[in-house]
């Protein structure tokens, strides 16, 4: 049993941005079933304290120094069914509509870290793994071995850290590194932080921790190459034997289609069949489609950024529509894809729905209601809509990267094998290829499309294999 304290930028059930925040909410959960004790420390948004603030305790207040100016720390706290979440209050920097996109983010998340070394003290907590989650908390290990080495306490912890989008870096001014972060100049000189002219939370976290993660096998090995590297390969090829790939889960409570409360009929493998036509007619309804239960529904639940591969969806657009199939997509992100989105949305009603924002009911009924889910990323470090999709028996269409290459099995027509339809390059024909794939098998195959769904829900998505390997982890550390 080891003590750990998982330190993010989000999580539910709290707050959530995008998967790292689904993450946050169940491998804690996973880890406390295997007999650990699993805290998360995260900032106090605004939307949090609208929400929750008044089932939230007060724990205790401090000061950190930013700037050379004391800055004041509140640490209100909350047990979610034996997991105590920490939630670090400072409005001035967290009382904010969004989570994150400020000018002052590396002083915001530099405020975080250092609020969250120094409340260790404060409840004299230590646990034995400081587990850390992307660039937002990539500076603790630095921080604490460096401004906090003399401590014993301190100095006992082990540190790993996760990452979940190598693409978000956290690179700032240098002039940060003292002001901002206490410490000494001569880690930029000696390159330890260094990236470019000024430094880069990321790189530290990899640097420093004593083991590092990402969130499948497959990513963990193309991030050692400069195509997916992000200008971060030498570093992560230096820390190679430190360097491992673990497959996330999801939360098989939350995504369960014999109980989702969000969705029009509830299924599980033997009701899927005719489950799936009802949530599918409610659904086109919904987005003022034909309704038709026999057309093949693609569903898209994604933020609208260029990782995501939407620049391929748009150069086949033409094709899809064409196709016999209807499209629905809920995203929100990049204004350019929006206004994209809406113009096809306005001259396609019938045949392709948009909803843009984020809806968390919507999400659920589309994962119910969908024959296949396109996620054609370009890269994806993970990804847990596939996930999700395969949970719903809807058919992922993929490419063949990261946690995308390991959880979803190509469909293979001689063995009946796979648990969906993938692809190989970046390229939009090649993505189209495999849409076409899934349309003869949906309309000229049923007996095999009905196999890869049941064969699609059977597969394995939940924590308990990842978090034994978590576990292991800290273990071996
Ligand atoms: P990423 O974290 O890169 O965005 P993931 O596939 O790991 O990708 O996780 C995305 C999570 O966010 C999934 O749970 C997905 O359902 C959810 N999600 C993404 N966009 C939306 C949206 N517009 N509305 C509701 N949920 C969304
Ligand atoms: C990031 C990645 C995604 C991954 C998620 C949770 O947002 O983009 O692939 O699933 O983190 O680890």
């Amino acid at each position: 049993m080891k003590s750990i304290l998982f330190v993010a930028a989000e999580g539910l059930p709290f707050i959530k941005s995008g998967g790292l925040a689904d993450v946050i909410g169940s491998l804690p959960k996973a880890l406390l079933k295997q007999g650990h004790d699993v805290k998360v420390v995260l900032p106090l948004y605004k939307k949090m304290a609208e929400k929750n603030h008044q089932d939230f305790e007060y724990v205790c207040s401090y000061s950190v120094t930013i700037s050379y100016e004391e800055i004041n720390v509140n640490i209100y706290q909350q047990d979610v069914n034996g997991v105590i979440f920490y939630f670090i209050e400072n409005q001035t920097y967290f009382e904010r509509d969004e989570l994150y996109g400020y000018d002052d983010d590396g002083e915001r998340f530099a405020y975080f870290q250092k609020a969250v070394l120094e409340m260790l003290s404060r409840l004299d907590y230590f646990p034995d793994v400081m587990h850390c989650h992307d660039w937002h908390t990539g500076m603790i290990a630095t921080m604490c071995k460096e401004n906090y080495r003399h401590d014993a306490r301190y100095a006992a912890m082990k540190h790993v850290y996760t990452i979940h989008n190598l693409a978000y870096q956290g690179n700032f001014g240098k002039e940060m590194l003292h002001s901002c972060l206490g410490l000494n100049e001569d880690l930029f000189d000696c390159g330890a932080v260094r990236y470019d002219t000024g430094i880069s939370f990321m790189k530290s976290g990899i640097v420093y921790a004593d083991r590092i993660s990402t969130v499948s096998p497959t990513y963990a090995q193309e991030i050692l190459t400069t195509e997916y590297g992000e200008h971060l390969e030498h570093v992560l090829q230096m820390r190679y034997s430190e360097l491992g790939g673990i497959l996330n889960g999801i939360d098989i409570d939350e995504w369960n289609p014999a109980k989702d409360p969000e969705i029009t009929k509830n299924f599980n493998k033997v009701s899927v069949f005719k489950g799936k036509v009802e949530n599918k007619l409610a659904l086109q309804k919904r987005f003022g489609l034909e309704e038709d239960k026999d057309v093949m529904l693609v569903g898209m639940v994604t933020r609208l950024t260029s990782q995501k591969g939407l620049q391929l969806v748009l150069d086949q657009m033409g094709h899809m529509l064409k196709a016999n199939m209807q499209i629905v997509l809920l995203g929100s992100g990049d204004k350019g894809m929006e206004a994209a989105f809406d113009a096809i949305n306005s001259k396609n009603a019938g045949k392709f729905g948009f909803y843009r924002g984020y809806n968390e009911a919507l999400a659920h009924q589309i994962y119910a209601s969908c024959d296949c889910f396109l996620m054609p990323s370009k890269f994806e470090p993970c990804g847990l809509s596939q996930m999700i999709s395969l949970r719903y028996g809807t058919l992922p269409i993929v490419r063949e990267t990261g946690g995308l290459k390991d959880s979803v099995l190509p469909y293979n027509e001689f063995t009946k094998e796979g648990t969906g339809f993938t692809f190989t390059n970046y390229d939009s024909h090649e993505m189209m290829d495999a849409i076409n794939r899934a349309l003869c098998v949906y309309y000229d195959n049923k007996v095999d499309f009905k196999k890869l769904i049941k064969q699609a829900m059977k597969f394995d998505v939940c924590w308990d294999k990842s978090a034994q390997d978590y576990s292991n982890m800290y273990e071996y550390l």
